[in-house]
């Protein structure tokens, strides 16, 4: 399996179609749902006919460097989520957006903090990225410690987004938090 970036914990790969159950297992605990539906599983017909062909899709699209990635524990080869990094749709590919979502057996450990961290390192000095955001609702306090800890700086509320309105915190709206080039450099 090729590797796309390695970390001193974790491996970081491409999905391959072979990977939806990953995806269906992650996305069927409400603890991991909880900010993002409400803790309602996707749908495995979902995972299926949509997410992961667009996954695939993606990788062709944006010229393989740019996407979702599993992440594996070096140690044991166990997947524990996934993190993202991705333009907006139709957007520049130097402008992009970091997420993660991981199996509740993953949290608590510094995976996303490390996850991302060495993302964040790619982007800047690989891929020639000048801009990396991210965004999560204003309560979940998880994601918000992960962001501060990469040395990203708050740059405002965003409103919910669509279809989101039903999750428990919604009224607080989100928030998005943002790293340059220049200040990764100077972190
Ligand atoms: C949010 C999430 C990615 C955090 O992953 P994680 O690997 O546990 O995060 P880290 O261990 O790197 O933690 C980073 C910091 O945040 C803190 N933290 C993590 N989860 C927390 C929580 N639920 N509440 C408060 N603080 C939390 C950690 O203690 C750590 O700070 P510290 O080093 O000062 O102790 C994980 O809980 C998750 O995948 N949740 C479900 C999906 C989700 O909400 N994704 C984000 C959507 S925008």
């Amino acid at each position: 399996m090729d590797t796309y970036l390695e970390t001193e914990r974790l491996t970081l790969r491409r999905f391959t179609a072979g990977d939806a159950d990953l995806l269906i297992e992650l996305d069927s605990d409400p603890a991991v749902m909880r900010y993002l539906t409400g803790g309602a599983p996707t749908a495995p017909e979902v995972v299926r006919g949509r997410y992961l062909p667009n996954i695939l899709a993606n990788y062709e699209k944006w010229g393989g460097d740019l996407g979702l990635f599993a992440a594996e524990e070096k140690d044991g080869g166990a997947f524990i989520g996934w993190f993202i990094l991705r333009p907006e749709p139709e957007g520049p590919l130097d402008e992009v957006e970091l997420g993660y979502r991981l199996r509740q057996a993953a949290w608590g450990k510094g995976y996303a903090t490390e996850g991302s961290r060495a993302l964040l390192g790619k982007a800047f000095t690989e891929l020639g990225v000048r801009r990396v955001r991210a965004e999560t609702m204003t309560v979940n306090r998880g994601s918000r410690n992960v962001m501060e800890k990469l040395a990203m700086t708050f740059a405002g509320n965003i409103p919910t987004p669509p279809g989101m309105e039903a999750v428990e915190g919604s009224e607080h709206g989100g928030v998005r938090y943002e790293i340059t080039k220049e200040q990764w450099e100077r972190r």
